[in-house]
């Protein structure tokens, strides 16, 4: 999941590894380092987390002026040591983020000419291809080059040579790969925060690049083997310090983040001074658009929901919303005067890019909304909406989602303008209400102490229910989300109106029910919801503001209240409390709330 390579004038192992350790935030479960060291080529690989292959370097330290690193999140075979990249095979050493689709016929036709294969990876094949036309005569760069003509798939490759201790060559074709210009040193990595303690001058690869690093500077070719120029830019990411401040998870410090993020979000698509949405630009015209095609991954596919609940309701805009891994493949007719927008964090997720080229090829105008400035989706949309939310480390999305939402909000009231849906005082007050937001979400900030005891009693359950209606329901979603991923307790989410269509069958005292319910529109149908869970001696965890909790009039296990906030902001407001729900119930539970087991942040593979 994480790749690293210097060419460089010091020793690099340790290097390498502290620059791992930076990309640790994309979740992995394994890790190693290769160096090459006076005509030596050895490495280091151990199972688990960085700390292990920190203490096979200590007690087996690897010296070198060049080297290569990876953390590895298991695709093909266990997260093991043998496993572990970096792969060898004759004099050549490889790490690999991705997956090669034809590595299984590669291996077969490697075999039958007599190559051994000493672990279940797909990446083995690439060492195994260059090894064989090194022997054939090719030279690093010509091998390299035939190899890569060979492999499908979605791949990021760095490439060591042993017989070359200024040479290390890497290859794109879907996940990311940055270049760092140093002075007489050279530097590869996934992305520019691995970068960051060498060099913020960054040069990404564009898919289908390779390229040639030596201490000297680098070379970039195209996959006809033609040199091509990409721009060396400073980059943001890297300036950035990524450090947890004084709370003990990414995740926490995050979440703490929002009321300053979302703020800087909204200042970017709101003119609080008019009290009107921004002067912003947009690949198309809300006005003249018939449909919107929202497509997205996890935490992000359901901030598009959200999005689809208030564009409808608020623009009168019809929006089809879905999962990405789903939308590549569906083949959905988009007319022609629809659009698409594609949300994600990174900007690199490989469905959600997918789906943003099956749109392409479709020939509809392409928005995105992307926390990563210089990812691949900011590259390849028509325009892009950009979140505030500075790098966001912990795996699963909190500053990203609320930010998401922000852009969303001001999407909708921009589209509602355009098309004549609300009226210049009504925007006037929705600005207003949105302004107001930042100091909603730090209002939520301060219910810990609730929230503790209903995680306490979360951490002796094995089952949880969240429910809500309208935008609460793709809350009720995220709750069971992000409560599965931190604390791996079984969470359902649903919309409260289908309990009676099965979920109730599952409703006993063993299982906590969660429902997201503010006093809006539709809350007395919610409290009906409620009622039904109570007669059935569920155990219900309110969620709701002051009104709320005076109306509700039964009991629960626990009413956690929010202030009173307008129906517009709210679910902005009510991502906070199950996100610190499910944060303190990792933590009581000791489970790794930033590196929950078996995810990944950047998912770049299908
Ligand atoms: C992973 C992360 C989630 C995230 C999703 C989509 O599953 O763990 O937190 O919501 O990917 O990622 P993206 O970068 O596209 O927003």
């Amino acid at each position: 999941c994480g790749i690293v390579g210097i060419v460089g004038q010091a020793p690099v192992a340790p290097l390498i590894v502290d620059a791992l350790k930076r990309l640790e935030y994309r979740g992995y479960d394994s890790a190693g380092v290769a160096t090459l060291d006076n005509g030596t080529l050895d490495r280091r690989r151990a199972e688990g987390k960085l700390v292990n292959l920190e203490k096979r370097l200590g007690e087996e330290p690897l010296g070198g002026l060049i080297g290569i690193g990876h953390t590895r999140w298991a695709t093909h075979g266990v997260p093991n040591e043998a496993n572990a990249h970096p792969h060898f095979a004759g004099d050549v050493a490889v790490v690999h983020n991705g997956i090669i689709e034809n590595f299984a016929e590669l291996r077969d036709q490697l075999r039958v000419e007599g190559a051994d294969f000493a672990s279940q990876t797909d990446t083995e094949v690439v060492a195994h291809l260059i090894a064989r036309a090194l022997k054939n005569g090719a030279s690093p760069q010509e091998a390299s080059f035939a190899t890569l003509k060979q492999l499908r798939g979605a791949f990021a490759l760095a490439i060591m040579f042993r017989g070359d201790e200024n040479l290390i060559i890497g290859a794109r074709n879907g996940p990311p790969l940055a270049v760092g210009h140093g002075d007489g040193e050279m530097y590869l990595g996934s992305d520019a925060i691995a970068l960051a303690p060498f060099t913020d001058s960054i040069t990404y690869l564009e898919d289908g690049d390779w390229v040639v690093l030596r201490r000297s500077g680098m070379e970039i070719f195209d996959m006809s083997g033609q040199p091509v120029e990409r721009v060396r830019q400073q980059s943001s990411g890297a300036s950035q310090m990524v450090d947890k401040g004084n709370y003990r998870h990414f995740m926490e410090k995050e979440i703490h983040e929002q009321p300053e993020v979302i703020s800087h979000t909204l200042a970017r698509y709101l003119d609080f001074a008019q009290g009107t949405v921004a002067n912003f630009d947009l690949p198309f015209d809300f006005a003249k658009i018939e449909r919107l095609a929202i497509s997205a991954c996890g935490t992000a596919y359901l901030a598009g929901l959200i999005g689809k609940y208030w564009l409808e309701r608020y623009a009168r805009l019809p929006v089809d919303i879905d999962i990405a891994s789903e939308f590549r493949y569906r083949e959905m007719p988009l007319p022609e005067n629809s659009a698409a927008l594609f949300i994600s964090q990174s900007g690199e997720t490989a469905d959600t890019l997918a789906s943003l080229r099956y749109c392409r090829g479709e020939g509809i105008p392409i928005a995105a909304i992307v926390n990563v400035r210089e990812s691949t989706m900011a590259r390849e949309s028509d325009g892009i909406f950009p979140t505030l939310a500075g790098p966001e480390i912990g795996v699963a999305s909190t500053k990203a989602f609320t930010c998401q939402l922000s852009v969303l909000a001001a999407l909708t009231l921009k589209a509602a303008r355009a098309r004549g849906t609300i009226t210049p005082d009504e925007e006037k007050a929705f600005v207003r209400q949105l302004a107001e937001a930042p100091r909603y979400v730090s209002q939520a900030l301060k219910l810990s102490d609730g929230i503790e005891k209903v995680a306490r009693e979360l951490s002796h359950v094995r089952h949880v229910l969240y429910l809500g209606r309208d935008t609460n329901y793709p809350l009720a979603l995220e709750g069971a989300l992000k409560l599965k991923e931190l604390s791996y307790i079984h969470a359902e989410g649903y919309a409260a109106g289908e309990l009676k269509h099965g979920p109730i069958a599952l409703i006993d005292e063993q299982m906590p029910v969660i429902v997201i319910a503010p006093h809006d529109r539709i809350f007395e149908k919610t409290v009906s919801n409620m009622q039904e869970v109570a007669a059935r001696g569920g155990r219900i965890v309110l969620i709701t503001d002051e009104k709320g909790a005076k109306n509700a009039t039964l009991d629960t296990l626990e009413t956690i209240v929010l202030p009173d906030v307008p129906e517009f902001v709210a679910p902005i407001v009510y991502a906070l409390p199950i996100q610190m729900l499910a944060y303190h119930t990792a933590v009581l539970m000791g489970t790794d709330a930033d590196q929950p087991r078996n995810l990944a942040k950047s998912v770049t593979v299908e």
